[in-house]
């Protein structure tokens, strides 16, 4: 793996790049010339990814880093500024989905999805912001999704952590600007991931004698159905790249087929209209 910064090599943080999308972004960068900082919260996961990037001798160094845990965010940052002293793109990626209707979902089930993809996204950074305002430049990139756009069925955990991330990063734009700091939010509709695998089902919900029982069956069939048809992750890493190559990066780039057919409905549509089509397509 390469050790040494040219003046012009930019240097990227991906958070979450054990798997899926943020493995993926972080082997795309690190392929494009950027040193990336390839960060996850188990390094034993890291195999995969190493010998790729040994194998192609690939800009491509590897850092823990869980953000969930402040201790382990502000070590995994200082030590990338001490060695790269720069950080010209963070990707937040890390993130997973927990299932459930609304009323079986436990606070800690809540807390604990907020903990990751929301605070997770902001502890990172503001541990970052400060090195990018003092550079004067650096690009944000917010993996959101289609689900921060609209909701869906037992998605309310989820789906909230995501529109939480949509309205943040929209305020967040208006004061670093100033400061040469872009913000950026990809938003990827069905990837075939790890995603389905790590998603944790809220524990009432699994109860038969849930009353929401038969309608999480119904969206589960629906989602399975989709998701044979959904995108790979290099298709969301092929647009992190465009993006922080872009001059002009802009606030929202859409990552797959499917999330550019229901933003269609989204802008073409009323929100009845939306609701009585999503309603037909995962209530079946
Ligand atoms: N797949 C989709 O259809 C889809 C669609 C829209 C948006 N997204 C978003 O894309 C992002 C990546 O998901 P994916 O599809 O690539 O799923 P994935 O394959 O499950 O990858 C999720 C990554 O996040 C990491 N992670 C989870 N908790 C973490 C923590 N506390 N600290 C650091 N890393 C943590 C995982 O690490 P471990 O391996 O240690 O668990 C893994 O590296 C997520 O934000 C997700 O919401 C996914």
């Amino acid at each position: 793996m390469a050790s040494s910064l040219s003046a012009s090599q930019k240097v990227v943080v991906v958070t979450g790049s054990s798997s899926g999308i943020g493995y993926e972004t972080s082997l795309t960068l690190s392929r494009n010339g950027f040193l990336t900082y390839a960060t996850m919260r188990n390094l034993n996961k890291s195999e995969n990814i190493k010998s790729l990037a040994e194998k192609e001798k690939l800009p491509l160094k590897l850092i823990e880093l869980d953000v969930t845990d402040d201790g382990s965010v502000k070590n995994a940052i200082q030590s990338i500024k001490a060695e790269a002293n720069r950080i010209d793109v963070l990707v937040n990626n890390a993130g997973y989905g927990v299932n459930g209707a609304f009323e079986d979902l436990a606070m800690e089930e809540i807390r604990a999805q907020y903990e990751t993809n929301l605070f997770g996204v902001i502890r990172v950074t503001q541990a970052v912001l400060p090195i990018m305002r003092k550079q004067k430049s650096g690009i944000i990139v917010n993996i959101s999704s289609g689900a921060g756009r609209f909701g869906y069925p037992g998605g309310s955990a989820y789906v909230s952590t995501k529109f939480a991330i949509e309205g943040l990063s929209e305020s967040m734009s208006y004061e670093l600007e100033p400061f040469g700091i872009r913000v950026v939010l990809v938003e990827p509709g069905v990837i075939r991931t790890n995603f389905v695998n790590s998603m944790v089902a809220a524990k009432k919900s699994q109860d038969p004698n849930s009353p929401y029982s038969q309608l999480m069956k119904n969206v589960a069939t629906s989602f399975q159905q989709m998701l044979e048809g959904g995108s790979s992750s290099d298709v969301v890493a092929k647009v992190v790249l465009k993006a922080v190559t872009s001059e002009n990066p802009s606030l929202r780039y859409l990552a797959g087929k499917d999330v550019e057919t229901w933003l269609d409905g989204k802008r073409n549509m009323s929100d009845e209209e939306f609701y009585k089509m999503m309603k037909q397509n995962l209530m079946k």
